[in-house]
């Protein structure tokens, strides 16, 4: 009988004692023990955001009209449709220059972006939209220099990179307006902040 108390408390003791070390071990190691630093290579494939109003952050690489034709009608016509005009999954990527001012807008890259950057961008991060990015800098340039240019917004000789693709005007650039709902005010805050 006694013994038998004896070894229950043994049991018990043993049984604190591990659970004590254990939370002390846990709360000695500061970062956790796993995974390793993140390189900058590592970094460089998700850091492809671009200052869309001057072209900052976009890449060396160019890609004219012509290429741009090809390329589209290799990867991206079956959803966009011949010319960009609408296909089976998403509607015309032309024309609509101007009717904000009417009762049927319709958006399109020519008609909304007010930067020509922001096709590259988009086309860059999530087309074709069954192999996002699986194109070259060289092709994105180029089939964004052959949806401007059905736009009417460069010339069917255009060759497009880095430095000619923010000189694009793009017709909608002075269209949108600064929010200005008293909630949109507040000051940007870096540090010390409260
Ligand atoms: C599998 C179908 C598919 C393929 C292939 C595809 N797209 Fe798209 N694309 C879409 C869909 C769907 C949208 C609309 C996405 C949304 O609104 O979220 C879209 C949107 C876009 C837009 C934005 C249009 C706008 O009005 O702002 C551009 C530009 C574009 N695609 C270019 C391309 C290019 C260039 C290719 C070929 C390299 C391509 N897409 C291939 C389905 C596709």
């Amino acid at each position: 009988m006694l013994s038998h108390k004896f070894a229950g408390t043994l049991a018990l003791l043993v049984f604190v004692s591990l659970a004590f070390e254990a939370a002390h071990a846990q709360s000695q190691s500061s970062t956790p023990r796993f995974g390793r630093s993140i390189s900058e290579a590592d970094i460089a494939a998700w850091n492809i955001d671009i200052r869309t109003s001057d072209g900052k952050g976009l890449p060396s690489g160019k890609g004219s009209v012509g290429e741009g034709k090809a390329l589209y009608a290799a990867q991206c016509v079956a959803c966009h449709g011949e010319d960009a005009k609408g296909g089976s999954t998403y509607g015309t990527m032309v024309g609509g220059i101007g009717s904000f001012t009417t009762n049927t807008r319709v958006l399109t890259p020519g008609s909304m972006y007010p930067y020509a950057p922001i096709l590259f961008d988009y086309i860059r991060r999530a087309m074709p939209m069954d192999r996002p990015q699986t194109l070259s800098a060289d092709e994105v340039y180029a089939v964004s220099a052959y949806l401007l240019n059905l736009n009417g917004l460069v010339p069917a000789d255009a060759v497009m990179d880095a430095a000619r693709l923010a000189q694009v005007q793009m017709p909608n650039r002075n269209g949108f307006m600064l929010d200005d709902r008293p909630d949109t005010k507040s000051l940007r805050c870096m540090s010390n902040c409260r």
